[in-house]
């Protein structure tokens, strides 16, 4: 319809300018140059259509994606119906549930050896890569490039801070911010909280939020004026967040372990730990505890790695600083909780304020150069710096 409508236009103008040149008056060329933008218009119209159609693809081959997920536990080789109960039993009510377990926790809840737990992950993973949900044990390069280049990614609100991550925050991926108090890392988790339900040709995910609350800082009023100050619906935005304030650690894991519950629940594809340490770091205070509060972090950490991985959704986590007194050169600081978060972070992004202004820093990438941004925080959450105020200061 739309290339009709455009011919339609064209004929005009074409018939327009067969006209004798020279009695065109000035009116009748200021017509002839409104039609050509009109068409020029249109055309745009269409790019963003098409780039639509395509987005829509991806989302419909994304719930094909989900559909197979609906696999039984009982269809993976190797479990009857005395184990699927077992399983049931313990809170594991899919094969994707069950794709991401930990085989220490899994082995303790249905009490079974380490070994067994091990082989029911490993065939429930293994029907997963059979469905073509989970990457086949080896790929070529050139489809893991492909792979890459289709993962969605969602805009921080500030291109300046996107251009860190090189277009967004990644699905299937765990992002790490940390950073000092005021830094900005619960600001960047609100906004997103807005971003992320927008279309994908926007830059969102078209999509819910889980944001996990642990510090009780998480404020829908915010949320409120990001969105009014973005133009975007405030009702619809906020009814598309789903938080959970988390009082102790205990609650905090077991809200990780059901995550996959509640991604699908909340059809979200981000997913928000603000913060990922604090409650731990309250309740393992001693030295004495130490190790266990590792263990206890490593667990959750590698379990939001696998989920991030397995139910394609982007989450970020942010973490504290402590002061490292033994450095000599840089800034004293470093997150906490030592390599238990870092390592199991895909990206490790560093925060910190500068006058009125923050800049983020790429620390830990497989593949981000190692660079840094600078951006601001406002009534719109995270935004670009006003380039002319920036001029103004250098
Ligand atoms: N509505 C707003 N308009 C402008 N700036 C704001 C607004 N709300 C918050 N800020 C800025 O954001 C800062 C708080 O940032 P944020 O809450 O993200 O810190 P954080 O890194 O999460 O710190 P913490 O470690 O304490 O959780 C405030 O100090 C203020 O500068
Ligand atoms: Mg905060």
């Amino acid at each position: 319809m739309r290339t009709k409508k455009s011919t339609y236009s064209d004929s005009h103008i074409q018939e327009d300018e067969t006209h004798n040149s020279e009695s065109i008056s000035d009116d009748y060329a200021e017509d002839i140059v409104d039609k050509r933008e009109q068409i020029e218009k249109e055309q745009k119209e269409d790019t963003v259509m098409n780039n639509t159609k395509e987005s829509l693809t991806t989302i419909s081959e994304q719930s094909q994606i989900n559909d197979l997920t609906n696999l039984e536990i009982q269809d993976i080789e190797g479990i009857g119906p005395t184990t699927a109960r077992k399983l049931r039993e313990a809170g594991i009510f899919s094969v994707m549930d069950l794709a991401v377990a930990a085989v220490e926790d899994l082995a303790v809840d249905i009490n079974a050896s380490k070994e067994s737990a091990a082989s029911f992950i490993m065939a429930s993973q293994k029907l997963l890569r059979e469905s073509d949900v989970l990457d086949k044990e080896f790929i070529t390069a050139e489809t893991a490039l492909k792979k890459r280049r289709s993962l969605l990614r969602c805009s921080t609100g500030s291109s300046m801070l996107d251009d860190l991550f090189l277009g967004g925050i990644e699905t299937q991926a765990v992002t790490e911010l940390y950073g000092e108090f005021g830094s900005g890392k619960s600001q960047i988790c609100h906004t997103m909280c807005i971003t992320a339900g927008q279309p994908i040709e926007s830059g969102g995910l078209n999509s819910g939020v889980i944001y996990i609350d642990t510090e009780g800082t998480f404020r829908p009023e915010r949320l409120e004026q990001i969105s009014s100050t973005r133009s975007i619906d405030p009702v619809r935005a906020l009814q598309n967040v789903a938080v959970c304030k988390v009082y102790n650690s205990a609650h905090l894991e077991l809200i990780v372990k059901n995550l996959g519950k509640y991604i699908d629940d909340y059809k979200a594809k981000l997913v928000v730990v603000d913060s990922i340490i604090s409650l731990h770091r309250a309740e393992f205070s001693g030295r004495g505890t130490l190790a266990d509060r590792q263990q206890r972090l490593n667990s959750i950490m590698h379990k939001l790695l696998r989920i991030s991985e397995i139910y394609n959704v982007a989450i970020i986590v942010t973490n504290q600083v402590q002061s490292a007194p033994d450095t000599f050169f840089g800034d004293p600081t470093k997150p906490t909780g030592g390599n238990v978060i870092g390592h199991a972070s895909t990206y490790r992004v560093y925060l910190r304020k500068s006058g009125e202004n923050r800049i983020a820093k790429m620390i830990d990438s497989p593949y981000h150069p190692y660079s840094e941004v600078r951006f601001t925080i406002n009534e719109k959450g995270t935004d670009n710096l006003d380039e002319g105020k920036k001029s103004k200061k250098e």
